[in-house]
């Protein structure tokens, strides 16, 4: 009997480095429920130190990425309960829908392969990429329902989106589809569905071959200094990339330089050094 944390709500696979972490609620439409939220936080925390595991990708089974959060679990099941009750659900989203992936120890991306609505944002936002088929359907649902972009959703597109095109989806509740998205800056590309896997896997594959210290160090440094002012993100970004060269196991900065300024078989503008 396997001890992984996986296997209802969510399901994983591996492939050369590569961890598929499917949300595994095809007859909700991947709806994440607080049962959900507790095993995708186990996953992640599992996965983070597990040798299968160099990148994660996350996506849904069938149809859909994620119709949002359960409306049943997340909003009728917890009218009348108590503020605590209230807030404990909620708070189950937040290790694996932001707070831990934003920070998450490996890279990360999403693969949205259908329906993408409201809560759904969060987590495909704080993954570090994220790619979709060009087909699949995106949507600010809450104003359909009554209420807001909530959880952390106002907050997640804030940082993705520009303020025009948020405030418009916010606002209409419209859909979009892939290709918007992408255009909008939402994702980073979108593909045809039957070329969605073959890229992910490809771009996982690039991430794969570099630096997994400095990779890590690379993707910290640019999540937290975006959010400091320029003296201070000098000062972390400095003591930051000294930090990198200390805890960096492979020396890359060392075979780096050595390679370019004294062997001169590669050059960095071009690609990478030999690992
Ligand atoms: N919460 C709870 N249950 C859901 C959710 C959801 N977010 N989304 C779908 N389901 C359930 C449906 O109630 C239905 O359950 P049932 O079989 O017990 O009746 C089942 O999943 C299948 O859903 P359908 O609506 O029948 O599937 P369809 O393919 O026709 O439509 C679609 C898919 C468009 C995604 C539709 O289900 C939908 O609009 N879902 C809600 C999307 C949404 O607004 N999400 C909330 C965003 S706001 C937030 O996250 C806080």
């Amino acid at each position: 009997m396997s001890n992984d944390p996986w296997g209802q709500d969510v399901l994983v696979d591996f492939e050369d480095g590569i961890a598929w972490v499917q949300l595994n609620r095809p007859d909700k439409r991947n709806a994440m429920s607080v049962g959900l939220a507790r095993e995708m936080s186990a996953t992640l925390d599992a996965l983070e130190v597990d040798d299968r595991c160099g990148v994660i990708v996350l996506t849904g089974v069938g149809e859909a990425f994620s119709a949002g959060m359960d409306l049943k679990d997340f909003f009728r099941a917890t009218d009348g309960v108590s503020d605590v009750e209230r807030m404990r659900a909620y708070r189950s989203t937040r290790y694996w829908q932001w707070r831990g992936l934003i920070h998450y120890a490996k890279p990360t991306i999403a693969m949205v392969n259908g329906w993408c609505f409201g809560g759904a944002f969060t987590p495909l936002i704080c993954c570090d990429l994220a790619i979709a088929d060009e087909g699949a359907t995106f949507g600010l649902s809450e104003i359909n329902w009554g209420v807001i972009p909530g959880g952390v959703v106002s907050k997640a597109i804030s940082t993705v989106m520009g303020d025009r095109k948020a405030m418009y989806y916010v606002m209409t509740g419209e859909k979009f589809d892939g290709r918007k998205a992408e255009e909008m800056g939402l994702i980073n590309e979108a593909v045809p569905a039957d070329q969605l896997r073959a890229r992910t896997t490809e771009l996982a594959k690039i991430l794969l071959g570099k630096n997994p210290t400095v990779l890590r160090q690379a993707r910290m440094a640019y999540k937290y200094a975006r959010y400091m002012d320029w003296e201070q993100a000098a000062e972390y970004l400095t003591a930051k990339a000294d930090q990198t060269t200390f805890v960096d196991p492979e020396k890359g900065r060392e075979h780096g330089l050595k390679q370019f300024l004294d062997d001169k078989t590669y050059r960095p503008g071009h690609g990478s050094y030999v690992r």
